[in-house]
């Protein structure tokens, strides 16, 4: 697997700060240019939630090794400090499970096959945009709805709708090009059902082969062919969250 890029090619960031910038104008004329205002804050996430999400990974050749159209159901669950992603790939049967704990274990697996990752940063706050080190990008539409942006840290570009705060969108800056679009977002919507969270007997039947995937370097493209690379952004996300 390639490295994950920290720094995002830079042309590719001005593009966006272009588009971003260029889908404004209209709100820029408006506003009294005597009486500048902060860039706005994005809205904390819910301590729960439950988002319905449509995946394009658009690097197609980096997602040659499976679909890259994904629907994906979002269990954010703070509370209990757990996240998981049900993904299903365009006409895939079962869903691909990702169970991420807050000790910074997280479980991949389907019906035949797991892999477990350690990380060093548990579970996503609910502030980790909110809480410092969001750039803001300006305005833009985003499939329609008026979005404020923001970029951070290099990873993601983050798109919440202006009227309501709602999370619209997200693209992460990185191999994949994964692009998230949220279809549904319903706040204090939790998962109850303990199956869904438990990873099975067969994530946990050779500890040593586990602890030898669970480095970042390991190759691992069984289960996930690509999601996993989201995931460490967002768990490098989290780590930046709670030390800030
Ligand atoms: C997915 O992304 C690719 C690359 O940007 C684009 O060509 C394609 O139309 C997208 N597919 C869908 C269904 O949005
Ligand atoms: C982290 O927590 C999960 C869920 O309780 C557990 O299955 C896993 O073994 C834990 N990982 C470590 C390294 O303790
Ligand atoms: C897309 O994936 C290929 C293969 O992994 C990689 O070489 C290329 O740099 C990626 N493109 C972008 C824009 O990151």
């Amino acid at each position: 697997m390639a490295p994950i890029r920290w720094s995002p090619p830079p042309p590719l960031l001005l593009l966006l700060f272009f588009f971003a910038a260029a889908a404004a104008p209209a709100t820029a004329t408006e506003e009294d240019p005597s009486a500048p205002t902060p860039p706005p804050s994005p809205t904390p996430w819910p301590e729960r939630f439950h988002a319905v999400m449509f995946t394009n990974l658009t690097n197609y050749s980096y997602a040659s090794t499976g679909p890259p159209l994904r629907i994906t159901d979002l269990y954010y669950d703070w509370p209990r400090r757990r996240n998981l992603n049900l993904v299903r790939h365009q006409l895939s049967g079962d869903p691909l499970h990702d169970v991420e704990w807050n000790n910074g274990t997280s479980f991949y697996f389907d019906d035949s096959s797991c892999r477990v990752e350690r990380f060093h940063v548990g579970v996503l706050p609910p502030w980790w945009l909110s809480g410092g080190g969001a750039e803001y990008a300006g305005r833009a539409v985003a499939g329609g709805i008026e979005c404020h942006v923001w970029g951070k840290a290099g990873f993601i570009f983050y798109y919440e709708e202006v009227a309501t705060g709602r999370p619209v969108r997200w693209d992460f800056i990185d191999v994949t090009g994964i692009q998230q679009f949220v279809m549904r977002f319903e706040p204090g919507k939790a998962l109850e059902d303990d199956k869904q969270w438990q990873a099975p007997a067969y994530c946990f039947m050779d500890d040593d082969d586990d602890e030898g995937k669970g480095k970042r370097n390991g190759d691992g493209e069984e289960v996930g062919d690509g999601f996993e690379e989201a995931i460490r952004i967002l768990r490098e996300l989290a780590g930046a969250a709670a030390t800030s």
